[in-house]
């Protein structure tokens, strides 16, 4: 399939002459009345007052980056996205990672920050709770790392283990907490921190974009279509194209330690119904990257390549467009994504569709042309992009009640949010997942019940007809907000975070920022920065990451709300949600000043449930071979010869992978003999390497394990094994043992 990316092959300078009218944060252009082109009164870059030996200086930072491994329970957990409680894992096809990138003020070491690209489905507030606890325990000089400048955001991967929340409502349709699934990503967050500043060294810092024309479309255009035309006529696209990177380079070495993007395409690239955990199409081009990069001479061992989630909300991988799956093979409804009134048969259809595995193929395509992407301009940034400048590094945070915020509506008129809501269309889903909130079936008396919401429901009430009314004209489903009991079903408390590094400035954002509120949100603050003259006499660069910190669902815009699609329908504190957002950002911006001293309060802190949250999770009982047999014997052995296309296939004695998550390491692996030695070649982090895992007697203890390799085109002739790992859990003594199995030896042709 060919790809076709349309590179930019124009610096900073030509675009601020020209003013091309996509490359939307460039402007400064009105957000709210007149959306006329952008004034073309930007400062090329080239015109700065810089002598050579103060712009070197000026490009200094201190840099670091790391990553470590996720990966919690892989399998007998519900999975973190669709909200099916059916969609439970049964394996794993690629590993799990926290990417960690630290940019600091060379001569201020208290002025930095860390990103951390988590595969996951969003932030958590619990999660981030664990990591700034972990990094004070640390101490020393990890206790520069804190609430205000430590960003945890999340891929959108809709293919992770759940349970690890910390509000109630995700909790639902993963039967509780699940602490093992917690703590992996805790501990993995908290290694690549670790990694990240034991390798913070002199560098510099680039900044380029480049459009990635077919990875993304828009899933809810009817809802788009509601924002003025002036404004939508700004744009040639109904989501953003543009991929933009931040690149990390040593002084010293001159080497390439890292690349940090940014492009909205949601992790729906997995379909619904696949039970393998990966880290969907952005992990795929993050391995992608950073395995490809590895091996260059001027690229540090350790590179890492982080795929960071954008202005997300609306944009879905399913490039091909939503369809009814009923057999008429028409287009869903415009308007509400339905098919003869239902909103089951609807789904988007990613790239490879007409094939046999067509949510991996679809989801390793997508991946790929972000990564063909990000590597045309890791390759041209030294011409097309420009060098981040100034030595500020600056972060703020704060926490903000969003159940009680008045502030001034950009029309003038007092406006306030509303203690979070979710709509009726939240429960109809999106093309990308229809309709599968099965937990607001009143089932409490069937044996396969959800035992959360079996506690819970009683515990929902009517809204009142204030809160009615400040939701206006969302329908109320869920009156999330304001339900304390158990404990709180999703946040009221939200986190208002930026970042900046030079001239870039970066918005974290705790919610799914739709395309049009991206736009509006990323050019305020743009706007906001060139009237403050923060940046000094250079162009101010703003993106947007998240969701990150929390997850508070969406956040669409006013005319999007009212149209109450999925988007809408999930913006939980009202029509007036990014309008707030914007204020609070907007407002704390001066705090980012080169001379600042000051920070904004640190904010209501958020509750933090990890220690209450109900749990129905079961944890593992025991395993046991079958009878003569031992733990990693050979089940079904592999064929003697393969050729490529063919899929290699390995059956061990197994037992529960949740008894050891074998974090940093691998379950599984493919040798080659190559020279006497078996040497590895493939691991869990290897998308072509399958592990599967089946429990085949519960009274027994009994498993199987199994390993698929898919043999791509550029595999290699030769000899090789599978090699499998596991731990059993002992029947009454509990105790975990390590053991091994070994495929007999095959031939690639
Ligand atoms: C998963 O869903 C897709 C799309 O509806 C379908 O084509 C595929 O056959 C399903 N896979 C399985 C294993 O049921
Ligand atoms: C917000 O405005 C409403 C209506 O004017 C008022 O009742 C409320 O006290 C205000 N809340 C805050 C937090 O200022
Ligand atoms: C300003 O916007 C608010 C919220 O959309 C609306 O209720 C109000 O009528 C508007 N006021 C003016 C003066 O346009
Ligand atoms: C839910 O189920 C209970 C018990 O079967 C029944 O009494 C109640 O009316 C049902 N509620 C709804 C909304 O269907
Ligand atoms: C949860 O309990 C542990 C162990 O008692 C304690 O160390 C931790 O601080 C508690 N966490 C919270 C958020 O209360």
């Amino acid at each position: 399939m060919a790809t076709a990316i349309a590179l930019l092959f124009v610096t900073f300078q030509l675009i601020s002459s020209f003013g091309l009218p996509r490359l939307d944060y460039l402007h400064l252009s009105h957000i709210f009345e007149g959306f006329d082109d952008a004034p073309s009164n930007q400062i090329p870059i080239s015109s700065l007052p810089l002598d050579e030996e103060s712009s070197k200086d000026a490009s200094r930072y201190l840099l670091g980056v790391g990553k470590a491994d996720i990966t919690g329970p892989v399998v007998e957990i519900n999975m973190m996205g669709y909200a099916d409680p059916d969609q439970v894992g049964t394996g794993l096809r690629q590993r799990l990672y926290s990417r960690a990138f630290i940019v600091g003020n060379i001569d201020k070491p208290e002025d930095r920050f860390a990103y951390l690209v988590l595969d996951t489905q969003s932030g958590d507030t619990a999660v981030r709770h664990g990591i700034l606890q972990g990094l004070s325990a640390l101490g020393g000089s990890y206790k520069l790392y804190k609430q205000t400048n430590v960003a945890v955001t999340g891929t959108h991967s809709h293919s992770g283990p759940g349970a690890w929340l910390n509000y109630l409502l995700p909790q639902i349709t993963s039967r509780g907490f699940d602490k093992q699934s917690y703590q992996a990503i805790v501990d993995g967050a908290l290694l690549s921190i670790q990694r990240a500043h034991e390798s913070l060294t002199p560098g510099s810092l680039s900044v380029g974009v480049i459009d990635v024309e077919d990875a993304n479309v828009n899933r809810s255009p009817y809802a788009y279509l509601a924002n003025p035309e002036k404004e939508r006529a700004r744009y040639r696209d109904t989501v953003d194209k543009t991929m933009t990177m931040l690149k990390f380079q040593a002084t010293e070495s001159g080497k390439n330690l890292g690349v940090l993007t940014w492009f909205p395409v949601h992790g729906t690239s997995m379909l619904g119904n696949n039970t393998l955990i990966t880290g969907d199409n952005k992990g795929v081009a993050a391995d992608l990257l950073e395995k490809d990069l590895r091996k260059l001479e001027n690229v540090d061992d350790n590179f890492v390549a982080g795929f960071s989630q954008a202005n997300v909300g609306d944009t879905s991988p399913n490039v091909l467009g939503a369809y009814c799956e009923d057999g008429s093979g028409e287009q869903c409804n415009f308007e509400d994504s339905t098919c003869g009134g239902r909103n089951e048969p609807c789904h988007g259809r990613g790239p490879f569709f007409r094939q046999k595995d067509q949510g991996a193929s679809s989801c390793y395509e997508i991946g790929r042309r972000q990564y063909v992407a990000a590597k045309s301009l890791y390759q041209s940034i030294s011409t097309t992009g420009v060098p981040v400048n100034g030595p500020s590094v600056k972060s703020l945070h704060t926490f903000q009640d969003f159940s009680v915020l008045n502030f001034t509506h950009p029309n003038g008129s007092l406006v306030s949010t509303c203690p979070a809501a979710l709509g009726y269309s939240f429960a109809a889903g999106t093309t990308d997942g229809p309709g599968a909130f099965d937990f607001k079936q009143n089932n409490t008396g069937s044996p396969d019940a959800n035992p959360v919401w079996s506690v819970v429901s009683g515990f929902l009430r009517n809204p009142s007809a204030e809160q009615n009314a400040c939701h206006q004209p969302k329908p109320i489903l869920l009156d999330v907000g304001e339900i304390q009991n158990p404990y709180l079903w999703t946040p009221n408390i939200v986190d208002v975070q930026l970042l900046r590094v030079g001239q870039l400035v970066i918005i974290v954002s705790p919610g799914e920022a739709t395309t049009m509120a991206g736009r509006r949100w990323r050019e305020a603050l743009h706007e906001s920065a060139a009237d403050l003259s923060l940046t000094g006499s250079v162009e101010p660069i703003v993106v947007l990451g998240g969701p990150a910190n929390s997850y508070t669902h969406y956040i669409a815009t006013e005319e999007e709300y009212g149209i109450q699609r999925y988007e809408g329908a999930s913006t939980l504190y009202g029509p007036h949600t990014l309008n707030a957002h914007i204020s609070l950002t907007t407002r704390h911006l001066p705090y980012l000043a080169d001379d600042s001293t000051k920070a904004p309060d640190a904010g209501p802190p958020p509750p933090i449930y990890t220690n209450k949250s109900l749990s129905f999770i079961r944890g593992v009982i025991y395993d046991r071979p079958p009878f003569f047999k031992s733990f990693g014997d050979v089940l079904s052995d592999v064929n003697a010869i393969y050729r490529s296309g063919d899929t290699v296939e390995a059956a061990f004695v197994g037992a529960n992978p949740r008894n050891d998550l074998r974090l940093e390491d691998t379950y599984v692996a493919v040798e080659q003999y190559i020279d006497h030695v078996w040497t590895r070649v493939r691991d869990d982090s290897d998308w072509d390497l399958i592990f599967r895992w089946k429990r085949t007697s519960t009274v027994l203890g009994t498993s199987e394990a199994k390993v698929e390799w898919e043999l791509g085109e550029d595999v290699k002739g030769g000899k090789y094994r599978i090699r499998y790992w596991g731990a059993s859990k002992t029947p009454v003594t509990g105790s975990i043992v390590q053991f091994e199995g070994k495929s007999g030896t095959f031939t690639v042709r």
